[in-house]
């Protein structure tokens, strides 16, 4: 943790809060958002996408598109409209592509640009420069793509020499939405059947959404499969609100005695439930209500009131389906009764931080008992509240996120340095939290 003022960012304050009431609607789902702007490039005609995210991340995606001459409008109530330019209309960057702090923009690019006759650079800030690219540039190289890296091709910046590749049937080591969404993005440009089978289903919304436009995609168990040259049609695509940000006043709210929140529109798709079914296990009751479908994906409305947890261990074949969600469900352990033991997630290490140290860390500050350990964290939750003080996010935007959140439940306020990433996932956090009840400000250095 820096103690250097100018190293502190944006500082964000909670106040140990009352409870948690009202409705809320989440902002659009950073994965189909990134999603529908690619889709919505490669096809023909007109794409208009509602609640897309218009966070950092998306930013960028969309940026990278406007340089490879797409023209994408937004509209004064945010919807934005794509006039794609078909699958062989893309046009050399003429400018490096900064990605900003999104893995899944620089992955997912990678892929769709290693089929395409031009050169591209790709990078983003020293989060994603830090990154494994080589789990997308290894497969990519074998189906003849070439990407040239630092540090033997493993990390951005990336240089792509487009050219024409070879289908594969790749069996993934990693557990990757977005390994297996690069590889379907050039496969979809490549002559021949390309194949993806994935070692546990991660978020599918890349085989959704590109069936929704037109695309052939066959699921075989733990296996997809593309064809080449689909001929995508721009489509009206409603973006559902994302879980990982529901995620953080859902927990707050099952934190707090006395909450009752209702969260509308949240995706429900079943690759990315896992942080229910991990609260469920632990006592809470999240009713599901008026569900229905939105953007080729399932939608509810969700409504959660107070519970006491319990700790649990958490099964593995759970953790893709929540893999964004641990840090917020480490704030959740820490507060139940008893112990949770998480192993076999060392995907962690590898996100916007460190998120097994950084959350051991972060949640150490306030006064929690958090054991790292190689692939987990061990956590003997303390029902009765956590000290609080500062603690730091180390940049990453979910990280700062759980903090705060776990500043409900501290006796003494809790600060959190280097919050500035919030707006990567989640612009209005401090509104929309503020607005159900939580005493969220603008905080001083600690
Ligand atoms: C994502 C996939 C996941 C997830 C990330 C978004 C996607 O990453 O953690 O936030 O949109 O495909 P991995 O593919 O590295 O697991």
């Amino acid at each position: 943790m820096s103690d250097h003022p100018s190293q502190t960012g944006r500082i964000l304050q909670v106040r140990p809060g009352g409870p948690l009431r009202g409705i809320a609607t989440p902002p659009g789902d950073k994965s189909i958002s990134h999603r529908a702007v690619i889709f919505g490039s490669l096809a023909e005609g007109t794409t208009r996408i509602s609640h897309l995210l218009e966070g950092e991340d998306v930013r960028r995606t969309v940026a990278a598109f406007r340089t490879m001459g797409v023209d994408i409008q937004r509209e004064a109530d945010g919807t934005h409209i794509i006039q794609g330019v078909g699958l062989d209309g893309l046009l050399e960057p003429d400018d490096v592509l900064d990605l900003g702090n999104s893995g899944t923009g620089i992955r997912l690019l990678t892929g769709l640009l290693a089929s395409r006759p031009f050169l591209s650079i790709l990078t983003g800030d020293a989060s994603l420069r830090g990154r494994p690219m080589g789990r997308v540039v290894t497969p990519l190289t074998r189906m003849g793509a070439q990407i040239l890296g630092r540090d033997g091709n493993r990390r951005a910046p990336l240089v792509i020499r487009g050219t024409e590749l070879i289908p594969i049937d790749y069996v993934s080591p990693v557990a990757s939405a977005q390994v297996k969404s690069a590889i379907l993005l050039a496969g979809i440009n490549t002559p021949g059947e390309t194949s993806v089978t994935e070692p546990a289903l991660t978020r599918d919304h890349t085989e959704r959404m590109l069936a929704a436009f037109g695309g052939t995609v066959q699921r075989d168990g733990l296996t997809v499969r593309v064809d080449c040259w689909p001929r995508l049609t721009g489509q009206t695509v409603a973006v559902p609100g994302d879980p990982s940000a529901a995620a953080f006043p859902l927990v707050a709210a099952l934190l707090t005695p006395g909450s009752d929140l209702v969260l509308e529109n949240v995706g429900v798709n079943p690759t990315r439930t896992g942080l229910l079914d991990l609260l469920e296990m632990m006592g809470a009751a999240i009713e599901r209500f008026n569900l229905r479908e939105s953007g080729g994906e399932p939608v509810a409305d969700l409504r959660v009131t107070h519970a006491e947890l319990r700790g649990i261990t958490v099964p593995r074949e759970v953790i893709p389906r929540a893999i964004d969600e641990f840090p917020v469900f480490f704030v959740a352990a820490a507060l139940a009764e008893g112990a949770t033991i998480l192993t076999g997630a060392g995907e962690l290490r590898v996100k916007e931080s460190d998120r097994l140290a950084a959350m051991a860390q972060g949640l150490t500050h306030l006064g929690a008992r958090v054991t790292e350990t190689p692939d987990g964290l061990t956590i003997i939750g303390q029902p009765g509240g956590l000290n609080g003080g500062p603690a730091d996010s180390w940049t990453d935007h979910r990280v700062a996120m759980s903090l705060l959140v776990a500043g409900q439940r501290c006796r003494e306020p809790v600060t959190v340095t280097r919050c500035d990433n919030i707006d990567t996932s989640f612009p209005d956090f401090l509104p929309l939290m503020t607005g159900l009840g939580m005493d969220l400000g603008v905080g001083d250095a600690p």
